[in-house]
């Protein structure tokens, strides 16, 4: 299903005819219109979350109840370029459908709203309940701007935010705000958390180069508890957006704790991207395990993702996949230059959300992603092929029927190819997407040089990505998720995950395949998303 603001393209000729033809307008007002309407027919995503209008960042505040998802996100209502932060609210039964809601938080006297998250409070913890409905408690970071442009030292505090309506309406908490900044300059970001054990609340956020632990009883008093993280990880920017959760090691009834970790810059491929830690939280303070940090010295491998958008992912509160994986999602961009894609409209969107677990790796453990659809999403299958033998470049799908831009593709190779392996999603008006595999140096790639709108920021695709392969013993395979203005790549089941954004002049309709050597493919398959 499209979104409703898609329009129809003989709605966009007429449009643009009208633009071509009145006179009465100036020169601005009609060139305004087209750009608006090449937005939606070009560049709106199909699958994935973007704000009606105008600016977003960081998802926030994401929790599950009563068969909803809620989003709120980093928004600037009034521009298309990062302004005065509010929280932006949606909600969805299926992670894919989403309706926005009115803005959940503005700024106020203590400042403008940044990240934070929210918590369904079930035994009214906080007294900010009302009646038998379980308030939902939001705290986020209070940054106050003023005092930033007038050169105070630190100027971000943590507030609280309370619904009692499900989280559709929001009031303030009156004694805000509820951690006080204790001289730090980035002080944000935080992700509060139920912890069973302790039968109390934590809560972790970023402090420069560091985070932090804080404990309570009831969401409104914090005491401080530990810090982790100066000298381990990638510290080639700031620290931002942290989580932590328990995640299950796969095949087992085992869990270890992962502690997400956001920097900026210092992302493998460039700008932004998300580190993860694994080891144990006693209540108190995180721990690395040994060989964990022991693997992480020695080549940091341990990313989220390794595609340059994918930045500031947060897990939902309240919602567990049965087997105790947890769910999270991105910003789908890049500081380095998120402010200038060229969409007008609106500016982002967040990746799809993805299940994770852990998996065994170099005597320690590292993240598994899966794509998660609660609720399917996928048509049958429009394209099945088995058993394909290619030797040079030879076409994998040719879709004139259907844009490849609602699109699942899965690839299972019958074996690992042992030369490079290019793949490249293209169109007739010249647009190209190639990613692949290079056996030799065991790593994937994705070029977006070519794909159609390149050049409206330098470091945009300036150069390839690469991650390595961290599963070595399967034989390949991949799925891969297109949307009209973004690939993400689940390899060998998401050991290995890219994702990246692209401005296209038409959507893909090829997707060819070229080896050095002859390829074996024992089935490629081509799913709908709707
Ligand atoms: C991450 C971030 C957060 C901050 C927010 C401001 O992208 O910088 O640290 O709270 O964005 O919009």
């Amino acid at each position: 299903m499209k979104p409703i603001y898609f329009l129809s393209s003989m709605l966009f000729t007429m449009l643009l005819m009208i633009a071509c033809t009145d006179t009465n307008t100036s020169q601005k007002e009609p060139k305004k219109t087209v750009q608006l309407q090449e937005d939606e027919q070009k560049y709106r995503p199909n699958f994935h979350f973007t704000p009606q209008k105008n600016w977003m960042n960081d998802p926030n505040g994401m929790f599950y109840w009563n068969g909803n998802y809620h989003l709120y996100f980093q928004h600037h209502p009034f521009g298309n370029v990062w302004g005065p932060m509010h929280w932006g609210h949606a909600v969805s039964k299926d992670l894919v459908h989403w309706e926005e809601r009115p803005i959940a938080l503005y700024p106020d006297a203590l400042g403008t709203i940044f990240s934070g998250s929210a918590v369904v409070d079930h035994n009214n913890t906080s007294g900010l309940g009302k009646g038998d409905v379980p308030p939902i408690i939001a705290i986020y970071t209070s940054h106050d701007m003023e005092a930033e442009r007038s050169g105070a030292p630190y100027y971000e505090t943590q507030s609280l935010a309370y619904s009692q309506d499900e989280g559709e309406t929001w009031e303030k908490y009156a004694g805000n705000p509820v951690i006080k900044n204790p001289a730090e300059k980035d002080f944000r970001d935080p992700k509060v958390f139920w912890m069973e054990t302790q039968q109390a609340w934590r809560l972790t956020l970023a402090a420069g180069q560091e985070t932090r632990f804080y404990g309570s009883k009831d969401l409104i008093h914090w005491e401080p508890l530990s810090e982790f993280g100066k000298t381990i990880g990638n510290h080639n920017g700031v620290w931002e957006c942290p989580d932590l959760f328990q995640l299950p090691i796969q095949g087992t009834e085992t869990f270890k704790w992962v502690h997400l970790v956001s920097v900026n810059p210092g992302g493998p491929n460039g700008g932004s991207a998300t580190q993860y830690f694994v080891g144990d939280f006693d209540g108190e303070t995180f721990t690395v395990d040994p060989e964990f940090e022991k693997a992480m010295a020695a080549d940091h491998r341990f990313w989220l993702d390794f595609g340059r958008d994918n930045y500031a992912s947060v897990s939902f509160s309240n919602f567990k996949i049965p087997s105790g994986q947890q769910v999270v999602l991105g910003w789908m961009s890049n500081w380095d230059y998120a402010t200038v894609v060229p969409t007008t409209t609106w500016r982002s969107a967040m990746t799809l959300p993805r299940a994770l677990e852990l998996v065994p790796f170099d005597k320690t453990y590292r993240l598994q992603s899966q794509p998660y659809f609660p609720k399917g999403n996928f048509s049958k299958a429009v394209v099945s092929k088995n058993d394909l033998k290619a030797q040079g470049k030879a076409q994998l799908v040719s879709s004139s029927e259907y844009a490849l831009d609602h699109t699942a593709l899965s690839v299972v190779f019958k074996n690992t190819p042992r030369f490079t392996t290019h793949f490249q999603l293209s169109n007739s008006l010249g647009d190209a997407l190639n990613f692949g595999f290079d056996p030799q140096e065991n790593q994937f790639y994705i070029d977006r040089t070519a794909s159609g709108k390149v050049d409206f920021s330098t470091k945009f695709a300036s150069h390839r990505s690469y991650a390595p392969r961290l599963e070595t013993d399967a034989a390949l395979e991949f799925k891969l998720f297109l949307d009209k203005t973004s690939l993400e790549i689940f390899y060998d089941q998401g050991a290995t995950v890219m994702s990246e954004i692209f401005f296209l002049n038409a959507p893909f309709d090829q997707l060819s395949v070229e080896a050095t050597e002859g390829i074996e493919i024992k089935a490629l398959e081509v799913f709908g998303i709707d």
